[in-house]
């Protein structure tokens, strides 16, 4: 009760100071939700790949999760009504190319369709080429773990930009690298579900190397083809950071020295200079694992840089698990061990306008499974959006915020565990989603 009482003091404070101050976004901001499609559609719907054979192997059924595929018509009603004007969606590879060189057609013609009835309702698509999921034939050649296998992944994305650079403008080339790497490869949370052994380690960090290869050659190729001097090409990297619970606890400080080069640095640091460090042992013992690539095209290769953000990840060996499970006192915290963290949201947003480049907060959500007042998403969403209007202010040049996500869909190895959506699976908006409405009317309002 004294909680709840707690929590409707915030919300309002919040939302009182928003319509107050909001001044600072401008008429073409970009007000968005962000979704993936295997998340969205599900392994029963969409043809073999990597995740579709993961999720069998760990015993989790996506089915066809909430057949966004089918019933897209009525998600862009949902945006529609909060008054989204940008869509953030993944284009599934394995549907678009199901066997090695074969394009289907009717796969094209479906995202065609989506776009269509995203420009008629003037939503702007956002398009991502790889949010961690891939056909199952790229899979069995090796997938990112071999540098030869990236000239697949380039030509998917010629055919698709080909087909829609007059359509699509915002092009995410690949979501969170480092994630995909590190939760794949290192903590088997996600597919291929390796844990590191024996090579695990040097696996981990050729297959982020090679993501990042493949960035920046896909972008080199699409900004050369028809309509590449009007896309807009970008990365999305998720800035996840470790924090030990006590700061003198030498194994959870250790840990968090070992995780976040691997999570962000090595990313950011290639982003910024070229030059690809990967050395996850350095802080350990005197023959590290070195990784060293230097490509000097790398901070020339993106147009902005997709921010996704979460949390920061605290480590505390003395709870039950380990990963970014442990917590600070008085913290508020989601049903994915994620929790209520402006001030790392700020701090993010500064690290990466260091980049230089324009900034689309890709992602950015909070798990709340409460089914009838989602409290902590709102107070997520009023916070997160002072913290934009902030960096605005400083003159940050943020071009949008894409809440993940428009309805509770499969949330990876969480299964329908967690619930990051403005809506429920059967498309029942939450009060978030009357508070992101609200929020996108007032601060446009002001716009100038
Ligand atoms: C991923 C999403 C995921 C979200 C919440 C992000 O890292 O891009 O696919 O659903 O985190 O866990």
């Amino acid at each position: 009760m004294v909680r709840n009482v707690h929590f409707k003091f915030l919300l309002v404070l919040l939302f009182v100071n928003a319509s107050l101050f909001s001044q600072k976004f401008s008429k073409d901001f970009q007000w968005g939700t962000a979704i993936a499609e295997f998340q969205n559609s599900g392994a029963a719907t969409l043809p073999d790949s990597n995740w579709a054979r993961f999720q069998e192997r760990i015993g989790l059924v996506s089915g066809k999760s909430v057949d966004h595929w089918n019933k897209y018509q009525e998600d862009i009603e949902l945006m529609k009504e909060i008054g989204i004007n940008s869509f953030r969606f993944s284009i599934d590879w394995s549907s678009i190319e199901p066997a090695q060189g074969m394009i289907n057609e009717s796969a094209l013609q479906h995202y065609d369709n989506l776009c269509m009835a995203l420009l008629a309702a003037n939503i702007t698509p956002m398009a991502t080429l790889h949010h961690f999921v891939h056909p199952a034939w790229f899979d069995d050649l090796g997938g990112f773990e071999r540098v030869e296998n990236i000239q697949y992944f380039v030509r998917f994305a010629q055919t698709v930009f080909a087909r829609f650079h007059d359509k699509i403008q915002l092009w995410c080339t690949i979501n969170e690298p480092a994630v995909y790497a590190f939760a794949g490869h290192l903590i088997g949370i996600h597919s291929p579900g390796k844990i590191a052994v024996k090579d695990g380690f040097r696996v981990c960090g050729e297959v982020l190397k090679n993501l990042l290869i493949a960035h920046i050659e896909i972008y080199q190729v699409l900004k050369q083809m028809s309509g590449g001097d009007r896309a807009q090409i970008g990365i999305v990297h998720n800035v996840l950071k470790f924090q030990p619970r006590y700061w003198f606890e030498p194994i959870e400080a250790s840990a968090c020295a070992f995780l976040t080069p691997i999570t962000n640095d090595a990313t950011m640091n290639f982003l910024r200079t070229g030059e690809y460090l990967y050395e996850p042992f350095s802080t350990f013992c005197c023959k590290p694992l070195r990784i060293v690539y230097q490509d000097d095209r790398a901070p020339h290769s993106f147009d902005f840089i997709g921010l996704n953000y979460y949390a920061t990840a605290v480590i505390g060996f003395n709870s039950d698990t380990i990963f970014g499970s442990a917590f600070f006192p008085g913290q508020i915290m989601g049903d994915m061990d994620l929790s209520l963290d402006p001030q790392g949201f700020a701090t993010a947003i500064r690290e990466v306008a260091a980049l230089g480049k324009p900034i689309y907060i890709t992602e950015n959500g909070m798990a709340d499974n409460s089914k009838k007042d989602d409290q902590r998403r709102q107070l997520l969403i009023m916070t997160s959006l002072e913290e934009v209007e902030k960096a605005l202010q400083e003159g940050i040049d943020i071009r949008g915020y894409y809440y993940w996500t428009l309805v509770d869909n499969f949330e990876w190895h969480k299964g329908f565990d967690a619930s990051f959506g403005l809506h429920d699976r059967e498309r029942n908006k939450k009060p978030s989603a009357d508070l992101y409405k609200n929020l996108i009317a007032e601060y446009s309002n002001r716009a100038f």
